[in-house]
């Protein structure tokens, strides 16, 4: 109960998060599919993760990343994007195919693809406004080594079904932190 009632309160935060932050005329979609990706993580579960206890890693989260307390916005939302983009890639693979269930995973690949379709417009948008992302450092460049991280275990655990479901939980940490992120983004 304790659980379910945290995992709610979490579920409220993280919406109204991003309902005040990403001005892209797109609240509510991405409310939604965001809800969806954090629900579908959980719902893919397999095994238990007790019984993966010695599969556990450190991925090493760029918590740095969403720490920042002001962040220009396109920068945040192109370090959402390639996260987003990362998952997917790493679900939309025959490795990964093997070992979720197939509706879940559907699922969970079509809410991404819409979701980065409409970050894509936002993301366009905002750096019409800001100029281009030029002269930054590449924002999404430790990003990009975490989830290198994740596909590297995953080979050297040989995709197994509870290397995955360690990543899974991970993968499902790293939603909501970077949802919460979402909401520091600058107006
Ligand atoms: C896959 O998940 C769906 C939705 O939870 C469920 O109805 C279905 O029985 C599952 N399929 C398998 C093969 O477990």
């Amino acid at each position: 109960m304790a659980l379910l009632l945290s995992l709610l309160m979490a579920l409220v935060v993280f919406s109204s998060g991003l309902v005040s932050s990403l001005g892209c005329g797109l609240f509510q979609n991405h409310v939604l599919v965001s809800k969806n990706t954090f629900m579908l993580l959980g719902q893919m579960r397999r095994i238990s993760p007790f019984s993966c206890l010695k599969d556990r890693t450190d991925f090493r989260f760029p918590q740095e990343m969403v720490e920042a307390s002001r962040v220009q916005k396109a920068q945040a939302l192109s370090v959402l994007h390639e996260m987003l983009q990362q998952i997917f890639n790493l679900f939309h693979t025959e490795a990964s195919s093997a070992v979720w269930n197939t509706t879940l995973l559907e699922q969970l690949l079509s809410g991404l693809h819409r979701q980065l379709e409409d970050l894509e417009t936002c993301l366009l948008q905002e750096m019409g406004e800001e100029g281009s992302l030029l002269g930054m450092q590449d924002p999404t460049l430790a990003m990009r080594r975490y989830f290198q991280g994740i596909h590297l275990y995953l080979q050297e655990k040989k995709h197994s079904h509870c290397a995955w479901e360690i990543v899974r939980m991970e993968l499902r940490r790293c939603v909501f932190v970077i949802n919460q992120f979402a909401r520091k983004i600058k107006k």
